[in-house]
């Protein structure tokens, strides 16, 4: 019988999980899990914390606190709240671990020895100042769109455009306030416009009981024609670039997070770790949308590259949003449910928390949680009907 190995997107340690990653992610997982291991199947499920990328780096400096600071607060908290609503990972892990390191460090290597990545010199924006090359969230300049004067160098947040940095007028680093200056710099790329012909085509195509929604997206992305991305990024919070001469170079953070699902099968199961992730195994990702490209291109060319006989995903449902009484939930805007906040305002009640939001669960299409639903929901269904039908049962 085949095993079936399930992951729950890894969340970044940069905030508290709220109920729409709970309702879109880790309630629909942890069922899953709970439904596979009953039926007898073979089954592994984890799940760690994400604790690299730009957004960490930037809350640690607002707060005047270490990046690691960030991530030991947060990665602390999700697990013990996960904990307390009985979502039965196999491992809950986290991105900074030693494990994680060799991992990625040795899947990179794996890589670059067949001779998958392009070395590909470009100008980036560079701080005289701080002597650093910025992320794009570390530039902020005039939106050329709308003038808003605090856009970042990859979004407008107040009119939603997507922008470069070259785009902003009047470039500022978010580190010194110095204008940012163009640059050389070498990094390593994959070159997902051969991988898209050789490989991903078919991947795709092939996946015929996929959400419409998920082949939808990657299709749509498919058809635009992919283009070669970078895997390297020139930051000092993440894994090091295992080479020499790649001081100050890390591996990008989407392309080591998803090999986070195979370090904490490493520390879940020391002894049969591979069997995980090679020959006759289901690869089940439970993900968000905003995480499709990711799970369904970037990771699978990974995999396929790295051969050995490692398996690609074979199922990956992913969910829609939720919104909270009529807005969209945004941690940067602080309007969510916290899922610490509910654990400690409403003691007990975890089941009531996961019988309203799996019934509402945004499978197809956005969702809306509201208090008053919740409460109705719980009177009139959860209590009304399932207690009715018990006490029917038992006179
Ligand atoms: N941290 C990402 C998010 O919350 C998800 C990472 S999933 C992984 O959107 F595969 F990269 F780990
Ligand atoms: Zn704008």
């Amino acid at each position: 019988m085949a095993k079936t190995t399930i992951t729950a997107a890894l969340p970044y340690a940069n905030g508290p999980v709220h109920i729409g990653h709970l309702a879109g992610v880790y309630l629909p997982a942890d069922t899953y899990a709970r439904y596979m291991r009953l039926k007898g199947e073979e089954t592994l499920f984890v799940c760690g914390s994400d604790e690299h990328g730009v957004p960490i780096t930037l809350r640690a400096k607002k707060e005047g606190i270490t990046p690691q600071d960030v991530v030991d607060r947060y990665h602390a908290l999700i697990q013990e709240s996960f904990e307390k609503l009985d979502i039965n990972f196999d491992i809950y892990s986290r991105t900074s671990s030693e494990t994680h390191k060799q991992t990625s460090q040795d899947f990179f290597l794996n890589l670059l020895k067949k001779g998958a990545f392009k070395e590909i010199t470009s100008e980036q924006f560079f701080d005289p100042e701080a002597q650093q090359f910025l992320a794009d969230r570390y530039i902020t300049g005039d939106c050329p769109k709308c003038q808003n004067p605090g856009a970042y160098g990859d979004q407008c947040e107040k009119c939603g455009s997507t922008l470069s940095p070259n785009e902003l007028v009047n470039p500022k680093s978010a580190l010194s306030g110095a204008t940012p200056i163009l640059k050389d710099t070498k990094n390593w790329y994959l070159p997902l416009d051969e991988i898209q012909e050789n490989f991903l085509n078919n991947y795709i195509n092939a996946q015929k009981d996929w959400r419409s929604t998920v082949l939808g997206q990657c299709k749509s992305w498919l058809n635009d024609g992919l283009k070669e991305r970078a895997m390297t990024r020139d930051l000092n919070w993440g894994i090091p670039v295992p080479v020499e001469n790649a001081e100050g170079k890390v591996l990008y953070v989407w392309f080591e997070a998803p090999i986070g699902y195979i370090s904490a099968t490493k520390d879940a199961r020391p002894n049969d770790w591979e069997s995980w992730w090679t020959g006759d195994t289901n690869l089940v990702h439970f993900i968000g949308k905003d995480n499709i490209v990711f799970h369904c291109i970037i990771f699978p060319a990974m995999l396929h590259l790295r051969g050995d006989n490692y398996i690609v995903p074979k199922q990956v449902p992913a969910n829609e949003f939720l919104n909270l009484e009529g807005q969209k939930i945004s941690t940067s805007r602080n309007w969510a449910v916290w899922l610490n906040e509910y654990l400690e305002d409403l003691p007990n009640r975890q089941d009531e928390l996961r019988f309203v939001l799996h019934s509402i669960a945004p499978e197809t299409k956005d969702s809306e949680f509201t208090w008053k639903d919740y409460q109705t929901r719980i009177n009139s269904e959860l209590v009304g009907i399932l207690e009715t039908l018990q006490i029917g049962f038992w006179y």
